[in-house]
């Protein structure tokens, strides 16, 4: 059993996503989603390391074989307690980093040791849909997209044209997108970072109300971190995109049907989440680099209190040393020391 987790760690947490997010936005616009991605992974890391926690990556850059920094099963942190499960997304819209896009964000949660939900091995998308804490047990993900845009704007005490829904700009959601449409909803097409989206949506007060379709199985995770934390709802189910992976996980014994609600992609409330703006997004704005430092927008999330903490943070170069190699644009400087 994991101790108790004493102290807010998502307060040490945004430092990684804040050095992910400087190094990341140095590639900006460079049309280089590898180099964005890798000095991003390099820069988190590094001060994750350094955090006071034994964790564990358990949703991360993919498998060890394919990935030498940040694989499931990496072991991070100074060793400390406490024990904790993290899920890492240095850059949740790579593409959007390398063209310049909106929307990118470096993301961290931790959770008490064996709590974040893994998926079952070979699948790798989930259907998804959330809310925010003002509209709790009013979705239902094994009902239509039009009978849980209804039940919003009910709820809400609007016309569905009041919802807007925010949905990736892919193939297999062109029929959800004509759902939603006809339905009466807006739409918000995004063509990547659907854990920026699903908080967003989830966030009162923002343009967007619900996230429909289905991503990737990590980010959904990564998202109901901080759903848990703000209090919203969050509901997936497992999507095996072809036959293959359909027999590969029911012969696994795994119900593709079974309704994955936000208590079991995140089986406690001592989960702590940090993000940090690469591109200027609905929910946080990216990096915006000046002579001698830079600014980042960062939110802080702790499941326990509730707590959500918008941090805009200026970074001097000179002064730390860990940022020297961000300073300058693209260099593949190791980063030094924190
Ligand atoms: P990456 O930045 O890691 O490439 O992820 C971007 C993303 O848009 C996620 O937000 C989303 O969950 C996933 O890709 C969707 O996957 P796909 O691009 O294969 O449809």
């Amino acid at each position: 059993m994991a101790d108790e987790i004493t102290r807010n760690l998502g307060m040490e947490l945004v430092r990684a996503t804040e050095a992910g997010a400087l190094a990341a936005a140095r590639w900006m616009g460079r049309g280089d989603k590898n180099a964005a991605d890798g000095a991003a992974v390099n820069a988190l890391r590094h001060v994750l390391g350094s955090v006071d926690m034994h964790g564990v990556v358990v949703i991360g850059e993919g498998e060890k074989d394919e990935a030498p920094m940040l694989y499931i099963g990496e072991e991070i942190g100074n060793g400390h307690s406490p024990d904790v499960d993290i899920a890492v997304d240095p850059i949740d819209g790579t593409r959007l980093t390398a063209l310049g896009l909106p929307g990118a964000i470096a993301v961290v949660a931790a959770a008490p040791c064996g709590t974040l939900y893994g998926a079952p091995p070979g699948i790798y998308y989930m259907e998804k849909l959330a809310v925010g804490p003002d509209a709790v047990g009013v979705i239902d993900i094994t009902q239509s997209i039009k009978w849980n845009i209804q039940a919003l704007a009910r709820h809400k005490g609007c016309a569905p044209s009041d919802i807007t829904a925010i949905i990736l700009d892919r193939p297999r959601h062109a029929a959800m997108i004509g759902e939603i449409r006809e339905a009466g909803a807006r739409v918000k097409i995004i063509g990547d970072g659907d854990v920026a989206a699903a908080i967003a949506a989830a966030t009162p007060d923002t343009a967007v109300d619900i996230p429909i379709g289905i991503g990737g199985a990590p980010e959904a995770v990564l998202a109901a971190a901080a759903i848990r934390c703000i209090g919203g709802e969050m509901q997936c189910r497992l999507y095996p995109r072809n036959e293959q992976e359909r027999w590969q996980v029911e012969g696994l014994g795994v119900d593709i049907h079974q309704v994955l609600r936000t208590e079991d992609l995140v089986r406690s409330d001592d989960v702590y989440f940090a993000a940090t703006g690469i591109t200027d997004g609905d929910l946080v704005r990216g990096v915006q680099f000046y002579s001698d430092g830079a600014t980042t927008h960062s939110l802080i999330m702790r499941g326990k209190t509730g707590t959500v903490r918008r941090m805009e943070a200026h970074h001097r170069w000179k002064k730390l040393a860990m940022y020297s190699s961000l300073a300058a644009a693209p260099v593949e400087v190791p980063l030094a020391s924190v």
